[in-house]
């Protein structure tokens, strides 16, 4: 069983599409045991509640730093005896005490094609603003494992999505979330609880399925 910690600060979609696929059963031997918010009035608590996750808030405010905060993190994620902790939304910054703690045990979701509109400032609308002016004609989502700088970890997985003529910055983020987002997220989790990624270096490989799968 792989024991998943989900952080969050927002909306919560793509905690959703996680509950969902383990509820419909294409996401086997996994469960979100705790989901972390780094906001009190996050929508993504409700959804915690409402599948009976435990819903925590841990609020950057209150520590005076990094370190500390980063303590009152670990000391949620040992508590409940996590495998794998999913940045989706996550808006707040934890350190180098975290990232240690979890080498390559940490992914992320970011709704463009790294390296592209991506790093710091590169949430909300921006990445989807920044690629219409820029004239793209795809963008997409991208899964990755999480290192110290901003969207800078190993890809694992990423999927494209059309630009389409007359796309808004909201209309080019919900088509990249229903098309990639909630379809890579889950995948990556699966492929992360068969313990088919292995990572050299930069490099993310997906191992085959075990022979008589
Ligand atoms: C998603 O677009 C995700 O890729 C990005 O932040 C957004 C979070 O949305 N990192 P939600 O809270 O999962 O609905």
């Amino acid at each position: 069983m792989t024991n998943i910690a989900v952080l969050v600060s927002g909306g919560g979609t793509n905690l959703q599409a996680i509950i969902d696929r383990i509820a419909d059963g294409s996401l086997r031997a996994c469960r979100v045991r705790v989901v972390i918010s780094s906001k009190p009035r996050a929508y993504a608590l409700e959804r915690a509640k409402n599948a009976g996750i435990p819903g925590i808030c841990v609020e950057r405010r209150r520590y005076s730093s990094i370190d500390d905060y980063d303590a009152a993190l670990l000391s949620v994620l040992k508590n409940y005896e996590i495998d794998l902790v999913i940045t989706a939304g996550f808006l707040t910054i934890f350190g180098k005490s975290v990232v240690d703690e979890y080498p390559d045990r940490i992914i992320n979701i970011h709704p463009a094609l790294i390296p592209s509109f991506c790093g710091k400032g590169f949430y909300g609308l921006t990445p989807h603003v920044r690629a219409l002016e820029y004239g793209v004609k795809v963008s997409g989502a991208t899964t990755h494992f999480v290192s110290l700088e901003a969207d800078a970890g190993p890809i694992i997985m990423q999927k494209a999505v059309e630009v389409e003529e007359g796309d808004t910055p909201e209309s080019l983020q919900r088509r990249i979330m229903t098309q990639a987002e909630w379809v890579i997220l889950p995948e990556t989790i699966r492929l992360f609880a068969e313990g088919r990624l292995r990572v050299d270096g930069r490099i993310v490989t997906v191992l085959p399925p075990p022979a008589d799968d």
